[in-house]
């Protein structure tokens, strides 16, 4: 069946099989392999996207679900001209090893920062606690996203 949405700001249209999630249709029929698929179970957080702004696990949702949704996903966070100061952060502080879980915590971020950009430290922690990452520790990811406040402090306030 046809399930029509946004993606990252481009109207589509893509066939599927009513059982297909969201994540795989977004990888493999959307070609957006940055959304990464871990657990497929809603445990860890690498599949995460954004849905009308709100960050979803996309491995628990079918494609169908997103019918006239507006879909962001990590490559949508993305500058053409550079990185952005989430990027930028999470470089800065070495917020990242082998990148699995990246996409997932940087979208999950996001929508943290989007909505709070006054968040302390505790809350990006109790928000990103859905974001198991195996590699990196979680103080640099935390130091990164705390950094990356002003930038969407200021955003707010344009
Ligand atoms: S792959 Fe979706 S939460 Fe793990
Ligand atoms: S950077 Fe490797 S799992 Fe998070």
């Amino acid at each position: 069946m046809p399930v029509r949405f946004e993606v990252n700001g481009k109207a589509v249209t893509v066939e599927v099989e009513p059982r297909l999630t969201l994540a795989d249709c977004l990888r493999h029929r959307l070609g957006l392999t940055g959304t990464h698929v871990g657990c497929e179970h809603g445990v860890c957080g690498s599949c995460t996207v954004l849905l009308d702004g709100v960050a979803v696990r996309s491995c628990l949702m079918l494609a169908v679900q997103a019918e006239g949704a507006r879909v962001t996903t990590v490559e949508g966070l993305s500058l053409a001209e550079g990185l952005t100061p989430l990027q930028t952060s999470f470089r800065k502080h070495h917020a990242l090893q082998c990148g699995f879980c990246t996409p997932g915590i940087i979208t999950t971020a996001h929508a943290l920062l989007s909505e709070e950009p006054d968040c302390d430290a505790d809350r990006v922690r109790e928000v990103l606690s859905g974001n198991l990452c195996r590699c990196t520790g979680y103080i640099p990811i935390v130091e990164a996203v705390l950094e990356a406040r002003a930038a969407y402090k200021r955003r707010q306030s344009e």
